[in-house]
């Protein structure tokens, strides 16, 4: 069967890595979750102090890019999907809002983000992936056979991620999490270097009142189509 390149965009906590995750493995695809390399990313920014009173130091990060590897493990008994930065597995810890804090500033940085749009087109240099994120459908795969904007209310949005994170014992209070949120999604939306838009191509796709199960239906039913029209 013909394989298809599936890009999914929308905005910060509307569970796209949920649906790219269950769309990849309903297809046999690779799922790339392209903001855990921009959060891996800060993560080496964090512990290596090149963020200074809040703000990312442009040109140390631009420099250290070139001695951070990272990589995706999958194991199909979990069905996890790992981040390793240098080979250690840092996928718990790039979760913690004090990453999810510096993101947007870091992945604003042009020089960070050719190096990961790198990095993703060659994942899906053999198609067959499924790959979330703000710029997929804009500029990692423009040519993408099915691109899936999604959105949701931001107050759903805002509790479904308390509810994760409070489920991974983390103390956090909602209203820190409304804020990186609508933090969050300015300024991917108002950065220089690929802000976040919906492709002309893209369907976009409203979760706010659907299960995961009901959102993954929609999806692969558009998949298919293409697929079978291949
Ligand atoms: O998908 P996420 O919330 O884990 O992504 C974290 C941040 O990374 C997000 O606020 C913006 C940035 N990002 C990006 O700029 N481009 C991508 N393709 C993916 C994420």
């Amino acid at each position: 069967m013909n394989k298809i390149v599936i890009a999914i965009d929308g905005y910060s906590s509307c569970g796209k890595s949920t649906l790219a995750k269950s769309l990849a493995r309903k297809l046999g695809y690779v799922f790339i979750d392209s903001g855990a390399m921009y959060r891996a990313v800060t993560l080496y920014a964090i512990r290596n102090s090149l963020i200074n009173g809040g703000t990312p130091d442009k040109d140390a990060i631009i420099a250290a890019t070139c001695n951070m590897q990272i990589t995706f493990r999958f194991d199909p008994e979990t069905e996890k999907n790992t981040t390793y930065l240098n080979g250690e597995d840092v996928e718990e810890e790039i979760r913690r809002l004090e990453v999810s804090e510096y993101v947007s500033p870091v992945s604003a940085i042009r020089e960070v983000r050719e190096a990961m749009v790198r990095l993703q087109q060659g994942m899906g240099a053999e198609k067959g992936i499924v790959m979330d994120g703000r710029d997929i459908g804009t500029v990692v795969f423009p040519d993408a056979e099915l691109k899936i904007f999604m959105t949701a209310d931001p107050e759903i949005r805002a509790q479904r991620r308390f509810l994760e994170l409070q489920a991974k014992g983390l103390n956090i209070n909602i209203e820190e999490v409304r804020k990186n949120i609508s933090q969050r999604d300015f300024i991917d939306q108002n950065r220089e270097e690929s802000p976040l838009r919906k492709a002309a191509d893209a369907i976009v796709l409203d979760n706010s009142h659907l299960t995961p199960q009901e959102q993954l239906d929609w999806a692969a039913g558009k998949a298919f189509e293409i697929i079978e029209r291949l």
